[in-house]
Protein backbone atom coordinates (compact mmCIF):
# COMPACT_ATOMS: atom_id res chain seq x y z
CA UNK A 1 0.00 0.00 0.00
CA UNK A 2 1.34 3.35 -1.33
CA UNK A 3 0.48 7.44 0.70
CA UNK A 4 -0.05 9.26 -2.78
CA UNK A 5 -0.55 12.41 -2.19
CA UNK A 6 -2.53 14.36 -5.05
CA UNK A 7 -1.71 18.36 -4.76
CA UNK A 8 -3.73 21.35 -6.32
CA UNK A 9 -4.44 25.08 -5.84
CA UNK A 10 -8.50 23.84 -5.49
CA UNK A 11 -10.78 21.41 -6.29
CA UNK A 12 -8.96 21.43 -10.09
CA UNK A 13 -7.00 18.46 -9.03
CA UNK A 14 -10.04 16.05 -8.26
CA UNK A 15 -10.10 15.43 -12.12
CA UNK A 16 -7.23 13.93 -11.37
CA UNK A 17 -7.75 12.05 -8.45
CA UNK A 18 -10.83 10.37 -9.37
CA UNK A 19 -8.83 9.02 -12.18
CA UNK A 20 -6.00 7.56 -10.13
CA UNK A 21 -8.19 6.00 -7.64
CA UNK A 22 -10.72 4.70 -10.17
CA UNK A 23 -7.50 2.67 -11.55
CA UNK A 24 -5.71 1.98 -8.52
CA UNK A 25 -8.64 2.13 -4.98
CA UNK A 26 -6.34 0.22 -2.94
CA UNK A 27 -4.07 3.17 -1.83
CA UNK A 28 -4.32 5.69 0.80
CA UNK A 29 -5.14 9.03 -0.49
CA UNK A 30 -4.34 12.69 0.47
CA UNK A 31 -5.42 15.61 -1.57
CA UNK A 32 -4.37 18.57 -0.58
CA UNK A 33 -4.81 22.13 -2.07
CA UNK A 34 -3.63 25.51 -1.05
CA UNK A 35 -6.84 27.74 -1.33
CA UNK A 36 -4.41 30.30 0.73
CA UNK A 37 -2.62 31.15 -2.70
CA UNK A 38 -5.80 30.65 -5.04
CA UNK A 39 -5.69 30.99 -7.68
CA UNK A 40 -2.28 29.98 -9.21
CA UNK A 41 -2.77 31.11 -12.18
CA UNK A 42 -2.54 34.52 -11.64
CA UNK A 43 0.74 34.07 -9.19
CA UNK A 44 4.23 34.91 -10.25
CA UNK A 45 6.49 32.12 -11.16
CA UNK A 46 8.60 32.63 -8.48
CA UNK A 47 5.86 33.10 -5.41
CA UNK A 48 4.22 29.85 -6.92
CA UNK A 49 7.66 27.51 -6.69
CA UNK A 50 7.89 28.98 -3.39
CA UNK A 51 4.39 27.91 -2.31
CA UNK A 52 4.08 24.69 -3.93
CA UNK A 53 7.29 23.54 -2.74
CA UNK A 54 7.12 24.13 0.42
CA UNK A 55 3.63 22.56 1.08
CA UNK A 56 3.87 19.42 -0.91
CA UNK A 57 7.43 19.15 0.90
CA UNK A 58 5.98 19.32 4.33
CA UNK A 59 3.01 16.83 3.27
CA UNK A 60 5.64 14.54 1.73
CA UNK A 61 7.51 14.49 5.69
CA UNK A 62 4.17 14.42 7.65
CA UNK A 63 2.13 12.12 6.15
CA UNK A 64 5.27 9.59 4.89
CA UNK A 65 3.96 10.08 1.02
CA UNK A 66 5.17 7.67 -1.60
CA UNK A 67 4.46 9.36 -4.69
CA UNK A 68 3.41 12.88 -5.44
CA UNK A 69 1.05 14.02 -7.93
CA UNK A 70 1.32 17.63 -8.45
CA UNK A 71 -2.24 17.76 -10.74
CA UNK A 72 -2.15 21.02 -11.84
CA UNK A 73 -0.70 22.37 -15.13
CA UNK A 74 0.24 25.53 -14.07
CA UNK A 75 2.63 24.18 -11.43
CA UNK A 76 3.71 21.60 -12.96
CA UNK A 77 4.48 23.87 -16.24
CA UNK A 78 7.32 25.74 -14.10
CA UNK A 79 7.26 23.77 -10.48
CA UNK A 80 8.38 20.18 -11.46
CA UNK A 81 12.37 20.91 -11.40
CA UNK A 82 12.21 22.26 -8.00
CA UNK A 83 9.77 19.42 -6.31
CA UNK A 84 12.10 16.97 -7.82
CA UNK A 85 14.94 18.52 -6.83
CA UNK A 86 13.51 18.79 -2.64
CA UNK A 87 12.30 15.34 -3.03
CA UNK A 88 14.02 11.77 -3.07
CA UNK A 89 10.16 10.18 -3.77
CA UNK A 90 8.79 9.89 -7.46
CA UNK A 91 6.34 13.49 -8.78
CA UNK A 92 4.28 13.12 -11.50
CA UNK A 93 3.26 16.56 -13.43
CA UNK A 94 0.27 17.56 -15.37
CA UNK A 95 0.76 18.64 -18.80
CA UNK A 96 -1.44 20.03 -21.34
CA UNK A 97 -2.32 17.22 -23.41
CA UNK A 98 -1.34 18.68 -26.57
CA UNK A 99 0.21 15.33 -27.89
CA UNK A 100 -2.81 13.56 -27.91
CA UNK A 101 -4.68 16.37 -29.57
CA UNK A 102 -2.70 16.74 -32.24
CA UNK A 103 -3.35 13.21 -33.16
CA UNK A 104 -6.92 13.04 -32.92
CA UNK A 105 -7.56 17.05 -34.06
CA UNK A 106 -9.14 16.85 -38.32
CA UNK A 107 -9.34 20.19 -38.99
CA UNK A 108 -6.01 21.04 -37.82
CA UNK A 109 -7.24 23.62 -35.63
CA UNK A 110 -6.57 23.10 -31.61
CA UNK A 111 -8.15 24.88 -28.65
CA UNK A 112 -5.52 24.93 -25.32
CA UNK A 113 -8.17 26.36 -22.76
CA UNK A 114 -5.88 26.84 -19.92
CA UNK A 115 -4.60 29.09 -16.97
CA UNK A 116 -2.91 32.80 -17.99
CA UNK A 117 -0.02 31.27 -16.04
CA UNK A 118 0.03 27.97 -18.04
CA UNK A 119 -0.61 29.68 -22.02
CA UNK A 120 2.03 32.00 -20.87
CA UNK A 121 4.62 29.29 -20.09
CA UNK A 122 7.71 28.64 -22.41
CA UNK A 123 6.84 25.11 -21.43
CA UNK A 124 3.32 25.20 -22.97
CA UNK A 125 4.59 27.15 -25.92
CA UNK A 126 7.60 23.97 -26.35
CA UNK A 127 5.13 21.62 -26.19
CA UNK A 128 3.47 22.82 -29.07
CA UNK A 129 6.36 23.39 -31.23
CA UNK A 130 7.30 19.52 -30.76
CA UNK A 131 3.98 18.07 -30.30
CA UNK A 132 1.52 19.85 -32.49
CA UNK A 133 3.86 21.39 -35.78
CA UNK A 134 1.90 22.88 -38.60
CA UNK A 135 -1.08 22.68 -36.65
CA UNK A 136 -3.33 25.78 -35.37
CA UNK A 137 -3.06 26.07 -31.68
CA UNK A 138 -5.08 28.86 -30.44
CA UNK A 139 -4.80 29.97 -26.78
CA UNK A 140 -7.24 30.62 -23.93
CA UNK A 141 -5.77 31.66 -20.44
CA UNK A 142 -8.79 32.15 -18.24
CA UNK A 143 -9.34 32.51 -14.23
CA UNK A 144 -13.01 33.06 -14.45
CA UNK A 145 -13.13 29.27 -15.76
CA UNK A 146 -11.37 27.65 -12.67
CA UNK A 147 -13.49 29.87 -10.80
CA UNK A 148 -16.66 28.63 -11.89
CA UNK A 149 -15.50 25.29 -11.35
CA UNK A 150 -14.72 25.67 -7.92
CA UNK A 151 -18.72 27.05 -7.65
CA UNK A 152 -19.67 24.14 -8.89
CA UNK A 153 -18.26 21.93 -7.28
CA UNK A 154 -19.01 23.33 -4.04
CA UNK A 155 -22.71 23.41 -5.17
CA UNK A 156 -23.24 26.49 -7.18
CA UNK A 157 -25.26 26.54 -10.23
CA UNK A 158 -22.36 27.45 -13.29
CA UNK A 159 -22.73 30.81 -14.84
CA UNK A 160 -23.46 29.53 -18.37
CA UNK A 161 -23.82 33.41 -19.40
CA UNK A 162 -20.09 33.39 -18.41
CA UNK A 163 -18.85 30.40 -20.32
CA UNK A 164 -20.32 31.36 -23.41
CA UNK A 165 -18.67 34.85 -23.22
CA UNK A 166 -15.34 33.11 -22.38
CA UNK A 167 -15.68 30.76 -25.31
CA UNK A 168 -17.17 32.40 -27.89
CA UNK A 169 -14.90 33.31 -30.39
CA UNK A 170 -14.39 29.27 -30.59
CA UNK A 171 -18.08 28.34 -31.19
CA UNK A 172 -18.53 29.88 -34.24
CA UNK A 173 -16.51 30.94 -37.52
CA UNK A 174 -15.24 28.50 -40.30
CA UNK A 175 -11.56 28.41 -38.06
CA UNK A 176 -13.06 27.32 -35.31
CA UNK A 177 -10.87 24.30 -33.16
CA UNK A 178 -12.51 20.70 -34.18
CA UNK A 179 -10.32 19.62 -30.39
CA UNK A 180 -9.87 21.58 -27.18
CA UNK A 181 -7.24 20.49 -24.82
CA UNK A 182 -8.46 20.60 -21.44
CA UNK A 183 -5.12 22.16 -20.05
CA UNK A 184 -6.35 23.13 -16.63
CA UNK A 185 -7.32 20.11 -13.92
CA UNK A 186 -10.16 22.34 -13.35
CA UNK A 187 -11.70 22.49 -16.65
CA UNK A 188 -12.66 18.46 -16.67
CA UNK A 189 -15.15 19.81 -14.13
CA UNK A 190 -17.12 21.65 -16.88
CA UNK A 191 -16.68 19.37 -19.22
CA UNK A 192 -20.82 18.69 -20.04
CA UNK A 193 -21.30 22.63 -19.95
CA UNK A 194 -18.49 22.82 -22.15
CA UNK A 195 -20.12 20.13 -24.54
CA UNK A 196 -23.40 22.03 -24.21
CA UNK A 197 -21.69 25.11 -25.99
CA UNK A 198 -19.45 23.09 -27.94
CA UNK A 199 -21.04 20.01 -29.56
CA UNK A 200 -18.61 18.04 -31.81
CA UNK A 201 -15.69 19.08 -30.57
CA UNK A 202 -13.68 16.65 -28.82
CA UNK A 203 -12.99 17.40 -25.49
CA UNK A 204 -8.60 15.88 -24.05
CA UNK A 205 -7.10 16.36 -20.73
CA UNK A 206 -4.56 14.34 -18.76
CA UNK A 207 -6.33 12.26 -16.54
CA UNK A 208 -6.12 8.66 -18.15
CA UNK A 209 -2.23 9.45 -18.77
CA UNK A 210 -1.70 10.77 -15.50
CA UNK A 211 -3.77 7.65 -14.00
CA UNK A 212 -1.29 5.38 -16.00
CA UNK A 213 1.88 6.53 -15.48
CA UNK A 214 1.27 6.97 -11.48
CA UNK A 215 0.36 2.81 -12.13
CA UNK A 216 3.51 2.13 -13.46
CA UNK A 217 5.87 3.72 -11.27
CA UNK A 218 3.74 2.47 -8.49
CA UNK A 219 4.65 -0.93 -9.40
CA UNK A 220 8.44 -0.45 -10.80
CA UNK A 221 9.66 2.26 -8.28
CA UNK A 222 7.36 2.63 -5.37
CA UNK A 223 6.65 -1.69 -4.89
CA UNK A 224 4.24 -1.75 -2.74
CA UNK A 225 1.29 -4.72 -2.77
CA UNK A 226 -1.84 -2.65 -2.52
CA UNK A 227 -4.41 -3.34 0.90
CA UNK A 228 -8.09 -3.68 1.05
CA UNK A 229 -8.50 -1.28 3.56
CA UNK A 230 -7.88 2.43 2.16
CA UNK A 231 -8.35 6.05 3.77
CA UNK A 232 -8.58 9.04 1.97
CA UNK A 233 -8.37 12.11 3.84
CA UNK A 234 -8.52 16.19 1.98
CA UNK A 235 -6.15 19.10 3.75
CA UNK A 236 -6.00 22.69 2.43
CA UNK A 237 -3.70 25.51 3.62
CA UNK A 238 -7.10 27.95 4.98
CA UNK A 239 -10.37 26.41 6.27
CA UNK A 240 -12.43 29.35 6.78
CA UNK A 241 -16.11 29.57 6.37
CA UNK A 242 -15.79 28.92 2.32
CA UNK A 243 -13.66 26.21 3.02
CA UNK A 244 -15.79 24.20 5.67
CA UNK A 245 -18.84 24.28 3.08
CA UNK A 246 -16.67 22.09 1.02
CA UNK A 247 -16.51 18.99 3.49
CA UNK A 248 -19.71 17.57 2.18
CA UNK A 249 -18.64 17.72 -1.46
CA UNK A 250 -15.49 16.45 -0.50
CA UNK A 251 -16.95 13.44 0.84
CA UNK A 252 -19.04 12.65 -1.91
CA UNK A 253 -15.65 12.45 -3.69
CA UNK A 254 -14.52 10.00 -1.12
CA UNK A 255 -12.44 12.04 0.79
CA UNK A 256 -13.49 11.71 4.61
CA UNK A 257 -12.49 14.63 6.56
CA UNK A 258 -10.78 18.05 5.69
CA UNK A 259 -8.42 19.51 7.53
CA UNK A 260 -5.89 22.54 7.96
CA UNK A 261 -2.27 22.14 7.13
CA UNK A 262 -0.43 23.45 10.00
CA UNK A 263 3.63 24.29 8.72
N1 LIG B 1 -6.02 23.53 -11.46
C1 LIG B 1 -4.94 24.32 -11.81
C2 LIG B 1 -4.34 23.99 -13.16
O1 LIG B 1 -4.41 22.89 -13.59
C3 LIG B 1 -4.80 25.74 -11.38
C4 LIG B 1 -5.93 26.68 -11.34
C5 LIG B 1 -5.53 27.97 -10.63
O2 LIG B 1 -5.34 27.93 -9.41
O3 LIG B 1 -5.38 29.00 -11.31
O4 LIG B 1 -3.74 24.80 -13.80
Amino acid sequence: MANILVFDSGMGGLSIYREIRRALPAHDYFYCFDNANFPYGELSEAALITACTRLVSHMVAEHAIDLVVIACSTASTIALPSLRAALTIPVVGVVPAIKPAATLTRNGCIGLLATPGTVSREYTHHLITQFAPGQRVLLKGTTELVIEAEHKLAGRPVNMALLQEVLMDWMEGEARPDTLVLGCTHFPLLNDEIRQLMPGCQLVDSGDAVARRVAHLLATVVGRPSQAVVQARAYCTRLDAEAQKLTAPLQAWGLSSLEEVRY
